[in-house]
Formats: C-alpha cells, sequence, structure tokens
C-alpha cells in the first residue's frame, strides 16, 4: 500500500515536469500544472494517513487486553464475546495477547481471573462481572493496579460510577439501559391492542413472568419496565407467577411448563431473554398452545432462533440487544484509554424493538 502511493508521487511529479516542458498554451499549462500539483498533495497526505495508520497498528500489536466473561455458556454473551474478539483483531490487536477467561458464573474464580491478568500486566481490562455487586471490590484491584477498564454487560451501581469520575479513573461502563428493553417489551404488546391480547375479556392482562439473574439489573428493570408499559398505557395487569431462570433456555422450559399447568388462563409470558424464550415457547408447544392466538410470548436479545421464531408468529417479538455496538464500543474504549485519548464513565447504546414488521431486516443486517 505504501509502496504503491509513493510510486503514484513519483509519477505525479513525473508528470508535471513533462507538462512543464511541452508546447501547450501558457493558460493550459498552468491549469495542468496546478491540477497535477494538487493530485500530488493528496497523493501525499494519503502517503502520511497510511503511515500514521500503520504506525497506529503496530502500537496496538503488542498491546495486552484481558477480558473476563461471567460465564461462557450464555448465548447472548457468546455472540458478544465472539464479536468483541474479531473487533480487537481488526483494529491491530494479536489474537496472542487477546485472553477470555469463562468467571463459570462464580465470582471468587472471576476474582482470580482478575489477579492473574493484574500479574501478567495486561495493558487493558474488560470486565463482564459475575456479580454487579462485586463491582467496587473489582475496580479496586484493577485501579489499584494502574490498569484501565472497561464494564461490560452488567452495569455496575450509580454509586460505583460515580465514584470512577470523582476519583478521574480510566474506569468506564459500555452497555444499554436496561429499562429501554423491558419497556418495549410491553409496547409491543400494546401496539397489538387489548383486545387482542385480553383473550378472556376480564379486563385484565394475566401473565407470567420468567426472570434472568436476580442479581443483574438487566433482569430488575425488563421485570418491572415491561409491565410498567402495559400500566402506562391503562391496561390493568395480573401477575399469576414470577420465576427466576437465570438466563437459562433449559430452567425457563421447566419453569413455564409448572406455570403454565397451574395458570392455564396465562395470556402472556414475559422472559428477560431470548434463550428464556425458546424455553417458554417448548413448553407453550407442548402445553397445546399457539402463540398469538391463545397466548403471547416476548424475549429480549434477538438471537437468530427467536428472529426465526417472529417471523414464522411463534414468538410475539423480541428487543434487539445489539451486541455488535457494544463490543465494538468496549473495544474502541479500550484502545482510548492505550492511546491516552480516554473516555467517557458512561458509554450507552440503544435498543431496537423487533415485531415482525423489523425481524427480516434485523437477521439480515446479522448474517
Ligand atoms: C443480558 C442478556 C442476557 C444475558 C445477560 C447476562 O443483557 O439479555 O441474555 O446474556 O445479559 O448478564
Ligand atoms: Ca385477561
Amino acid at each position: 500500500m505504501k509502496k504503491k502511493l509513493v510510486s503514484l508521487l513519483v509519477v505525479s511529479a513525473m508528470t508535471l515536469s513533462m507538462l512543464v516542458g511541452c508546447g501547450n498554451s501558457a493558460a493550459e499549462t498552468a491549469t495542468e500544472v496546478a491540477e497535477t500539483a494538487t493530485e500530488v498533495a493528496e497523493t501525499a497526505t494519503e502517503v502520511a494517513e497510511t503511515v500514521a495508520e500503520t504506525a497506529g497498528n503496530a502500537d496496538l500489536a503488542d498491546k495486552k487486553v484481558g477480558v473476563c466473561i461471567y460465564q461462557f455458556a450464555d448465548n447472548f454473551m457468546t455472540l458478544f464475546r465472539t464479536e468483541l474478539e474479531n473487533y480487537l483483531i481488526s483494529q491491530g490487536f494479536a489474537k496472542d495477547n487477546i485472553t477470555i477467561v469463562d468467571g463459570a458464573n462464580d465470582q471468587a474464580t472471576q476474582t482470580n481471573q482478575i489477579q492473574n491478568f493484574i500479574t501478567q500486566g495486561v495493558d487493558v481490562l474488560i470486565i463482564n462481572p459475575v456479580n454487579s455487586s462485586s463491582a467496587a471490590t473489582i475496580t479496586d484491584l484493577v485501579v489499584g493496579a494502574n490498569i484501565p477498564l472497561v464494564y461490560i454487560n452488567r452495569e455496575p451501581d450509580a454509586d460505583e460510577e460515580a465514584r470512577w469520575e470523582s476519583n478521574g479513573w480510566n474506569v468506564t461502563y459500555v452497555g444499554c439501559d436496561a429499562r429501554q428493553s423491558g419497556t418495549m417489551q410491553g409496547e409491543i404488546l400494546v401496539d397489538l391492542g387489548q383486545d387482542k391480547i385480553d383473550l378472556n375479556g376480564d379486563g385484565k392482562i394475566q401473565y407470567i413472568m420468567i426472570e434472568g439473574d436476580p442479581e443483574n439489573v438487566d433482569a430488575q428493570y425488563r421485570t418491572e419496565f415491561s409491565v410498567k408499559a402495559l400500566e402506562d398505557a391503562g391496561w390493568a395487569v395480573e401477575e399469576l407467577d414470577d420465576q427466576v431462570g437465570n438466563w437459562d433456555q433449559a430452567t425457563a422450559q421447566q419453569l413455564v411448563a409448572n406455570s403454565l399447568s397451574a395458570h392455564p388462563e396465562t395470556e402472556v409470558v414475559f422472559c428477560n431473554n431470548d434463550a428464556m424464550a425458546l424455553g417458554a415457547l417448548q413448553s407453550i408447544e407442548a402445553a397445546g398452545r399457539k402463540v398469538g392466538e391463545d397466548i403471547y410470548l416476548v424475549g429480549v436479545d434477538a438471537l437468530t432462533e427467536a428472529l426465526e421464531d417472529v417471523l414464522a408468529g411463534t414468538m410475539t417479538g423480541t428487543v434487539f440487544n445489539d451486541h455488535i455496538a457494544q463490543s465494538h464500543g468496549a473495544a474502541d474504549a479500550a484502545i482510548n484509554y492505550i492511546t491516552g485519548a480516554g473516555n467517557e464513565y458512561y458509554i450507552g447504546c440503544d435498543y431496537v424493538k423487533v415485531t415482525t414488521d423489523n425481524a427480516q431486516s434485523v437477521l439480515d443486517s446479522l448474517k
């Protein structure tokens, strides 16, 4: 690339000297000389940019990134970490310098992994904490070792975030606001109209709620705001059951099977994520029920399988949890710490409501 640009520069300079020497009118020659000079200048700028880019990438190539994921056996976080690794490599990090570890849903295991990364002297840490409530301890460890820190997916609480700013620490959070995803789940139903959802016509929406890990704000807010969106639309609601499925498909399948047999009057199944909605769907079908006809089902994440279900009508809707924007945002924040550019203390991202109307385009955008 660099060679090609340099030879272009040489050719342009030669053209310039030839033009000055040949028999065109003075005005024509002057114009052509000016044009050629502009081209030479543009080529020189391109050369300079390429040199700068190469130098930037070379800087990142020997930087070490430690990534802690709360649990590898999580569908959404698997999409996230795969995209994160690919994007870090595309930005100039060497694959061998990116280490991603599985916290196996155990904070003690993850804390050990963080300590190991500190001992190895990584240049930056990207952490998806097992327990958000351990964030203060994690921050103290990492900041104490003078390593910049990017939290992802599980947002630490407001007090913890305020501490980063007041101390001017190199710590940030990259993620979405879980309230928005809950609100969108509720709105998907509101948009369909109360007459449709209130299947038994008693003026109330009978629902069951399947929660993710309740320690996690994503679970807390989605549980709260999905129902709130119905209430804000003036709908009366009746909670028939509220169970913890820990983001897991098989667990949710079992829970929903039990709930549906205890509460056949269920009109809506809210799941805090798609993995659990897929489990719920298995039990809905096993109970001989039909989504969109005698029950409604919503999730969050926009996993490929869930998008296909939305298109097939076997899921009412989902909410796209943009793992691409979030993983790129996290990698960019890590790079900003390494280069000294720094970051804001909160880097947000938007969820997208997904129904039959746009499920295909979301699916296409993920290919
Ligand atoms: C949520 C996501 C869930 C699960 C969870 C882990 O944002 O919707 O599927 O991955 O994060 O904390
Ligand atoms: Ca009803």
